[in-house]
């Protein structure tokens, strides 16, 4: 939620400003701004996208070698230009930029407005812009030293980069619960809510970790925590590299980024499957496989995508290894109370690795004694961080908003776990373990060949953009990829859509359908397929239109239903890797007709890093 972009150094500040915040785009964009201090802090900021930023910029001089940028996505506070960032205090001596939500921020308010502050925006963050300020003043203190005080006062989240106009020279960042990265450049360094803004420059960075405060000179970093002790930076390499967070050729990132699933995948399991051997190994795991082999259950938690490909894994581990499983949203376990043991393996899924839910959920289970593992996306963010070991699942840079290459790249790490664990406690065969090895193998092949359907889905896709409802169905492993195939809908096309159990359809969501509910079924031959096809027939019956999701060469549901989509057979454990493809593209079809923002969808952001 926010990008945060900053510079300090020699060169122009403004270009590394708006290219580094259209690469953060995906973390909000309902307004944006820059601070850039030369001789003075000049503020340019509006409502909207990075593009009208540049817009208002226009002609004006915006020069400065030192400066910040900021990406909204709004959370106190309507989008509008007053409470677009960056904010100034009362008397101007700071100027900030947050990314986060400053919980406390109404009691602070109210304490400031009986001292004579008044406020322009709605935001939290112009509360906290003008504590420092007050303690600075009043305190007769260093702006480092106001800063660190003020920021001890609050409770929340937050990433932020300031400027101070006693100190010109200067650039302070902070973190609490919201990333930011430093880039250590050659008598300059950068600053940016994840590396993507940094890359081009240096593949030297230091990821603050939270109560971290840096004050930052062109030539020198200083680190701290909020308490004044003095800290060693880390500096690490960037894996990252510019071509992975390009469009490609492609026209949106969505669809790149369903392309990049035949690579994706086959990164995933690169180097854990001895091709030769067929042997498994989970590095991040290693120590701890003894105790999660003899769990006496595990919790997968998560949100949204990641939640759903919980949904496999637990249908997964549970089928492979026997092992008993809970997934639970992430937002809802860390507020329920729930009852957790010592002996309690929890396994905590994000791309981003930055989800507040998903994160507050880990400290709890830590807290109550758990092993938690993470399986994340993005290498050194806080979830992996915070985890007792786990898996990256190595998919490579996700910027779409809308979740694709990281469903499938959760569900194979899920897949090697369950497939792992079902070896050590020999609830998995040999026969069983070469079909899946060899199942997950082929993966990359078949991805292309559905991929290779893409005309298909494109015109299928035009009997169904006009829909105001739909309903996705599947069974076993098919249920969880229903749901995603639903999420996908709604969020970048405003389509309602709801994922059910094929069989729930009778026990409600029937009475819905009539000859303009298009009902999309997932229904490979599996075990359940010939209960599918019943569920069909109901839905035909009912005048209801079937989109059907069938594996190739079916044609008793090619007789029913009004559209099929073909993909290739797999084993039914690695049915939803396969089949969740066709209904990616049908989303970003019906989207791209809807004339819908697929990268940018309308309220959301990438990373929620806010409750
Ligand atoms: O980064 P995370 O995997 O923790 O994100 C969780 C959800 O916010 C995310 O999956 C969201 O539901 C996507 N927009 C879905 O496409």
């Amino acid at each position: 939620m926010c990008g945060i972009v900053g510079y300090i150094g020699n060169r122009e500040a403004l270009p590394i400003l708006l290219k580094g915040l259209k690469r953060l785009e995906y973390r909000g964009y309902d307004s944006a701004g820059v601070a850039l201090n030369n001789g003075g802090i000049k503020i340019f900021k509006c409502q909207g996208k990075v593009a009208d930023l540049e817009n208002h910029i226009g002609t004006q001089n915006a020069s400065g070698s030192i400066g910040m940028g900021h990406t909204r996505w709004a959370t106190h506070g309507v989008p509008n230009d007053i409470n677009a960032h960056p904010h100034s205090s009362q008397k101007g001596h700071f100027t900030l930029i947050h990314n986060g939500i400053i919980e406390n921020y109404a009691e602070l308010k109210s304490k400031l407005q009986h001292r004579g502050y008044e406020f322009k925006s709605d935001t939290d963050t112009e509360v906290l812009v003008n504590l420092i300020e007050y303690i600075y003043l009043k305190g007769n203190i260093t702006p480092e030293i106001a800063i660190r005080l003020a920021l001890s006062k609050v409770e929340g989240a937050y990433g932020l980069v300031i400027l101070c106009d006693k100190e010109p020279e200067t650039i302070f960042a902070a973190r609490k619960g919201s990333p930011l990265v430093i880039g250590v450049g050659d008598n300059e360094y950068f600053l940016a809510s994840d590396a993507t803004p940094i890359v081009e420059y240096t593949k030297s960075v230091i990821y603050l970790n939270d109560n971290d405060v840096a004050v930052i000179k062109k030539n020198e970093l200083k680190l701290k925590n909020i308490k004044n002790d003095i800290l060693t930076p880390k500096i690490q390499k960037l894996d990252l590299e510019l071509g992975q967070i390009d469009k490609n050729g492609f026209d949106h990132f969505m669809l790149k980024e369903i392309y990049e699933q035949p690579k994706s995948i086959l990164d995933t399991y690169r180097g854990r499957i001895n091709t030769n051997s067929n042997e498994l190994t989970l590095g991040g795991l290693y120590d701890i496989l003894p105790k999660i082999e003899h769990a006496r259950r595990i919790i997968i938690i998560g949100c949204g995508t990641s939640w759903h490909a919980g949904m496999v894994g637990e249908y997964l581990i549970e089928e492979l290894a026997r092992i008993p499983v809970e997934v639970e949203y992430a937002s809802e376990f860390r507020y329920r109370n729930p009852i957790l043991y010592k002996d309690d393996i929890v396994i905590a899924i994000s791309q981003s690795g930055e989800t507040a839910d998903t994160l507050a959920a880990i400290k709890m289970a830590k807290e109550a004694g758990a092993t938690v593992l993470g399986i994340c996306n993005v290498v050194g963010s806080s979830i992996p961080r915070e985890t007792d070991g786990g898996v990256y699942t190595h998919a490579g840079p996700e910027i779409g908003v809308a979740s694709t290459k990281a469903f499938t790249a959760q569900v194979t790490v899920l897949t090697m776990i369950a497939i792992l664990l079902g070896r050590r406690r020999k609830t998995v065969d040999d026969n069983l373990y070469s079909s899946l090895i060899n199942g997950l193998l082929a993966l990359p092949e078949k991805i292309e060949e559905v991929l290779k359907s893409n005309d298909i889905i494109k015109e299928v896709s035009s009997h169904f953009y006009e829909a105001t409802n739909c309903l996705y169905l599947g069974r076993g492993y098919l249920f969880p990829v229903a749901l995603e195939g639903a999420l996908k809908l709604k969020e970048i096309s405003y389509i309602h859509a709801e994922g059910y159990p094929a069989a729930e359809m009778k026990h409600g969501p029937i009475a819905l359908i009539d000859e303009k509910m298009p009902v999309i079924v997932i229904a490979t031959k599996d075990s359940s397929y010939d209960k599918v096809v019943s569920n069909i027939q109901e839905v035909k019956a009912r005048k209801g239109i079937v989109l059907a999701i069938v594996t190739k060469g079916d044609t008793v549901i090619k007789n029913m239903a009004d559209y099929v989509i073909e993909i290739p057979e797999t084993p039914e454990q690695l049915s939803a890797l396969l089949s969740v493809i066709p209904l990616q593209l049908l989303s970003y079809h019906i989207a791209i007709m809807r004339g819908c923002n697929v990268d940018q969808p309308r309220n959301l952001a990438k990373s929620v890093t806010v409750e």
